[in-house]
Parts: C-alpha cells; sequence; structure tokens
C-alpha cells in the first residue's frame, strides 16, 4: 500500500475510534477529498466496522501509544484552554491544535510557515498532524529567534511546536534603553512558554535563553548518537522517556526519577563540593539558589518582594504578606508581579525557561547551568549570591 493509501486508512481508523473531534473530522475528510481514492481495505469479519473500507483502532499501528500520550489529552489544558472563546486565535493555533498545524504546515492549502486562521476549538494532536505531506516534508525547524536549522529530519516535527515562543533578541528589544535597575512599570513577565525541549537542546544555536553578551553558550547538546533526536530518547507515540535505552550506557539509573543522578564529567556546576552528584540535581541546586537571588534583588533593589508558583499564569506575583510564599489571594493575575527592571526580567525569564522544562539536564545540561548561572552572576552586582565555588560548564 502506498504512503497515502495507509495514512488515509489510518486516519480513517482513528475517526472511527472517536479519536478526533467534529472539526478535525471535517479536515480530514477535506484531505481525502484531494487525495486520489486510498485502496480499499481488505474485509475484516471481525470489525465492528460500520463504514466499508475503515479498521477498528486496535488494527492500527501505534494507535494505542497515542491514545494514551498527551497529545491525545483531550481534557488537558493545554487543548481547552480557548472553550470560552471558541476559537483558537491565530497566535496560539500552531502548537495547540490540528488544524492549526496544518494550517502552519500549509497542509490546508493556505501559505506554508504562518497560521492564516483561528482554529476550531475541540481537537487534540491526531496522527493527521504528523502524518501529511507536508510534515513528512518539513525538514527545517525556525526558532523564536528567526535561527533556521535544516536537515532534522522526522524529529522537525517535534520542534515545530517544542521551542518556545519567545529569544534572546526578544528580550533584549522589550528591554531596550532600559537603564539596568530601573523600575518599568509597563512591563510585564515575558515568558518564554512551556517545555521548549527542542529551543534546550539546541543551546546558543537557537537563542532562546537569555544568553548575556560578552559569554558563549554551549551549543547542540553533543551527546552520544543516536540520543541527540527527540524520538530517540522519547517512544515516539507515548512520548515516554527510554529509561531502559539510558541504563546501557548510565549505570545510576535505574528508573525515572533516578534519570536526575546521571553524570558523566566532573564539573561542580553548583559550587556544593559534591561531584558525584547528578546533573539533573546540581540544576535543581542552581534553581534554588536563583530564585533566592531573584527574591532578594527584588526586595532589595526593585522595592517590592516577589514570589514565584509553576502553576499560575504569569507565574510572579508581589508577595504582599513578604512570607516567601505563593498565597491563594497573591496567585492572581490583577496581583501579578508589575515592578520589572532589566536585570530582574533576565533572570526571571531565564529561571522559567529552565524551570518549565523538567528534561533540562538532559536536553542541554551545560547550557541550562550557564543560562543559570549566568543570571545569578548578574543579579550578583547588586545582591549577595553563593556561586564563588561554583564551575561554569
Ligand atoms: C510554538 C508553539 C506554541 C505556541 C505558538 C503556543 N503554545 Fe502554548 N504550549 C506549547 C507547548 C509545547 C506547551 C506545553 C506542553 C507540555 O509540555 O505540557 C504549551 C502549554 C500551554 C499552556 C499550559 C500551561 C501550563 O502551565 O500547563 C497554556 C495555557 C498555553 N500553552 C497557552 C498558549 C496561548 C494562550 C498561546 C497563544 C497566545 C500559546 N499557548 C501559543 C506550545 C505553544
Ligand atoms: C506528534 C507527531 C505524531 C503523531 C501525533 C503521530 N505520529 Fe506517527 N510518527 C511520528 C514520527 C515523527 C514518526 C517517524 C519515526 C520517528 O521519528 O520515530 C512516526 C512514525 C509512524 C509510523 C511508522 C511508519 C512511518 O510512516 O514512518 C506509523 C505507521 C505511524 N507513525 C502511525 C501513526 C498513527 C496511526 C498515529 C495516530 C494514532 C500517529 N502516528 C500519530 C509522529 C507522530
Ligand atoms: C502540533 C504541536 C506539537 C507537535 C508537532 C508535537 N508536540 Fe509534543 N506536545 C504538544 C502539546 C500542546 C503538548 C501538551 C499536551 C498535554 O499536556 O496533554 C505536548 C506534550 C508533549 C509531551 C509531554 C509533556 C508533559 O508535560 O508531560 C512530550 C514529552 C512531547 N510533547 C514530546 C513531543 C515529541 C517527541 C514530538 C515529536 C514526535 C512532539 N511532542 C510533537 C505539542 C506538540
Ligand atoms: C538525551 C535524551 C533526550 C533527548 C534527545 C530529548 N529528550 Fe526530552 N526528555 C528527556 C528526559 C530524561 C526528560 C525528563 C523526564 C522526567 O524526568 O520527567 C525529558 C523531558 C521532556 C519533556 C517534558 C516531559 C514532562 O514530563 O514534563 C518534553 C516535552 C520533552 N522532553 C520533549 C522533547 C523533544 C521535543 C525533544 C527533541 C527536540 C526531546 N525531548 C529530546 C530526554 C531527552
Ligand atoms: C550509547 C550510550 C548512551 C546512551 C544509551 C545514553 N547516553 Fe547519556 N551519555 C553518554 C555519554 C558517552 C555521555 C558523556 C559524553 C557526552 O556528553 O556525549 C553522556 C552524557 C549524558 C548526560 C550529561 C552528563 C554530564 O555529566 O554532563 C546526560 C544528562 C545524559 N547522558 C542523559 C541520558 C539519557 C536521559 C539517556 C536515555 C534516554 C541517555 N543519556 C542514554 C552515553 C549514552
Amino acid at each position: 500500500m502506498t504512503t497515502h493509501g495507509r495514512i488515509s486508512k489510518i486516519l480513517a481508523a482513528a475517526l472511527l475510534s472517536g479519536g478526533v473531534s467534529a472539526g478535525a473530522l471535517m479536515l480530514a475528510s477535506g484531505l481525502h477529498a484531494q487525495t486520489p481514492a486510498p485502496a480499499a481495505a481488505p474485509a475484516e469479519p471481525a470489525a465492528p466496522a460500520a463504514i466499508p473500507g475503515m479498521v477498528p483502532a486496535t488494527q492500527v499501528p501505534f494507535h494505542a501509544d497515542w491514545a494514551a500520550s498527551p497529545h491525545a489529552k483531550r481534557d488537558a489544558e493545554e487543548f481547552n484552554h480557548w472553550n470560552k472563546e471558541g476559537v483558537i486565535p491565530v497566535e496560539c493555533a500552531r502548537c495547540h491544535s490540528t488544524p492549526g498545524f496544518l494550517d502552519y504546515l500549509g497542509a490546508d492549502g493556505s501559505t506554508p510557515g504562518k497560521v492564516d486562521h483561528p482554529a476550531v476549538i475541540g481537537t487534540v494532536i491526531t496522527c493527521i498532524a504528523c502524518h501529511n505531506d507536508k510534515a513528512v516534508a518539513l525538514t527545517t525547524v525556525t526558532f523564536p529567534s528567526g535561527v533556521k536549522v535544516e536537515n532534522q529530519g522526522t524529529n522537525t516535527r517535534c520542534m515545530t511546536c517544542h521551542q518556545g515562543v519567545e529569544s534572546t533578541g526578544s528580550v533584549n528589544k522589550a528591554l531596550a534603553g532600559i537603564a539596568d535597575d530601573t523600575v518599568a512599570p509597563k512591563l510585564d513577565f515575558i515568558n518564554v512558554h512551556y517545555t521548549a525541549a527542542g529551543a534546550m537542546l539546541f543551546g546558543s544555536v537557537a537563542q532562546v535563553g537569555y544568553q548575556y553578551p560578552g559569554k558563549s553558550y554551549a551549543g547542540r547538546f553533543a551527546h552520544q548518537e543516536p540520543y541527540t533526536r527527540c524520538t530517540a530518547c522519547h517512544v515516539t507515540h507515548t512520548l515516554a522517556v527510554k529509561v531502559d535505552d539510558c541504563k546501557a550506557c548510565h549505570k545510576e539509573v535505574s528508573d525515572k526519577a533516578s534519570l536526575h543522578a546521571i553524570r558523566t564529567d566532573k564539573i561542580d556546576r553548583d559550587g556544593n563540593g559534591d561531584i558525584n552528584e547528578g546533573v539533573g540535581q546540581e540544576i535543581d541546586h542552581l534553581k534554588v539558589k536563583l530564585l533566592a537571588a531573584i527574591a532578594e534583588y527584588a526586595k532589595s533593589v526593585a522595592g517590592k518582594p516577589i514570589v514565584y508558583t509553576p502553576e499560575v499564569y504569569p507565574y510572579f506575583f508581589n508577595d504582599l504578606n513578604g512570607n516567601g510564599v505563593a498565597d491563594k489571594d497573591e496567585a492572581k493575575f490583577p496581583n501579578r508581579y508589575k515592578s520589572w527592571t532589566p536585570r530582574l526580567m533576565k533572570a526571571a525569564y531565564n529561571y522559567q525557561f529552565v524551570y518549565k522544562d523538567p528534561g533540562a539536564f538532559a536536553h542541554n545540561g551545560n547550557y541550562a547551568a550557564q543560562l543559570l548561572l549566568d543570571s545569578l552572576a548578574d543579579l550578583g552586582a547588586k545582591v549577595k549570591v553563593d556561586i564563588a565555588n561554583a564551575k561554569r560548564p
């Protein structure tokens, strides 16, 4: 069977299984109409198929894997955030819906490389999002910095969504003309967005972390081949990390939690004197140090105490009672932090980039550590930070 025939068959089955919404159904039938009729599937005597030529979901390759993955999680905030508005805006649709991704690719007949229309609500990331002629042909990823990276094969798809939405350039632009320690009440927190794994993996090539001028940064994580690609470390359709593969080379790994203990070098990134703890653990320690420095700077230089919570947008709030905890009445949008100085913003931006990528230590531990350490050093011009023994990788 041709690839197209197979994918049409797969799609048909996904539709049958209820795996796609009405919106995607319309889109999918649109695509069917544009492609030559697929070869009829062989009769399936045991199949409950009500429509001729369709196969049940259980016979579709990888259907069960995909259905159990976050990409199919119909009730996730990522797929329901726009329900009240009724459509997903152009700037969000690419990564949060199947029709938006098809629009971005140009697989719906529109201009490739941009989203032309808001997308219908109610879809997840279905087979057809990643399996259509345009997605298969996609080999160049364009990061939010504008940097293009070619020849990324099947994983280009992953990085087209897992790349963040801001960059060194966009942060510099937002902060241009404001002195380092001047509070600019117009500024709101610049949020890089979430699990920007592709950007982390490519480090200074992608320039999505805030890179301080005059410093050099790690490029693409130079891991052992072939474990440099998304789908070498993650199972393509469940997205789970292939923990058993890691075990083969990293003796400290027994289960998923122990991945944080992986280490192969002797660089004391957090400066605590322990060169046996994992890179993941060192990054966790650096995050704690950076958050403490952010809080100290906000109080003593910006003049307003700050508090962080990963749960509530836009994450940084005024710590009204100064207890260091984001209390319920504090973690509310109207109480969002509004006393940003450029120095504070850069540090907070990098903190969020690393915090919101739980795989940062494996995607590019050195880049993550450099961003955290440089943010600490920059805040260190104004407040006391404890990085005297830390070794920048
Ligand atoms: C370049 C791709 C991309 C774009 C554009 C994008 N997002 Fe996301 N968004 C993601 C990814 C990837 C995640 C995280 C998925 C994960 O790992 O859970 C995410 C997560 C979210 C979440 C869940 C946050 C959380 O803490 O759980 C919200 C809400 C969200 N995005 C809103 C938006 C909005 C609103 C827009 C448009 C203004 C937007 N996104 C544009 C890729 C994108
Ligand atoms: C998020 C993107 C994504 C989604 C969603 C997705 N796939 Fe895939 N799939 C891939 C990638 C990428 C590959 C190529 C192999 C690799 O890189 O691991 C692949 C490979 C395959 C293959 C192996 C043959 C080939 O064409 O390369 C089949 C069959 C397949 N997928 C079917 C499905 C089906 C059926 C669904 C829905 C139930 C689905 N996929 C959903 C990304 C996706
Ligand atoms: C069309 C955009 C898009 C594409 C393409 C895409 N993702 Fe995702 N990915 C998302 C969104 C949105 C979520 C959040 C879904 C959720 O929280 O249920 C997500 C979730 C994930 C998660 C789980 C994150 C978590 O917080 O648990 C992993 C891992 C992941 N994707 C890896 C991949 C890989 C690997 C590929 C390529 C094979 C890929 N993604 C392709 C948008 C995309
Ligand atoms: C060297 C192996 C490796 C590579 C390459 C890799 N990842 Fe990861 N990824 C991991 C590990 C390990 C974790 C952390 C899992 C954990 O502890 O929860 C992770 C976590 C993630 C998460 C967050 C999952 C969660 O539970 O919140 C996403 C999303 C993700 N990776 C996407 C990608 C994408 C997209 C690519 C390709 C651009 C990629 N990864 C490349 C190993 C890798
Ligand atoms: C075939 C062997 C091999 C496999 C499999 C492998 N790695 Fe590695 N890994 C290495 C080698 C060699 C290094 C050190 C040199 C380098 O960075 O390439 C390393 C380095 C690392 C580092 C950085 C450690 C440090 O001290 O800087 C992390 C994190 C890591 N690997 C995570 C993973 C994860 C997660 C997996 C499983 C998804 C994995 N590795 C699978 C060989 C492997």
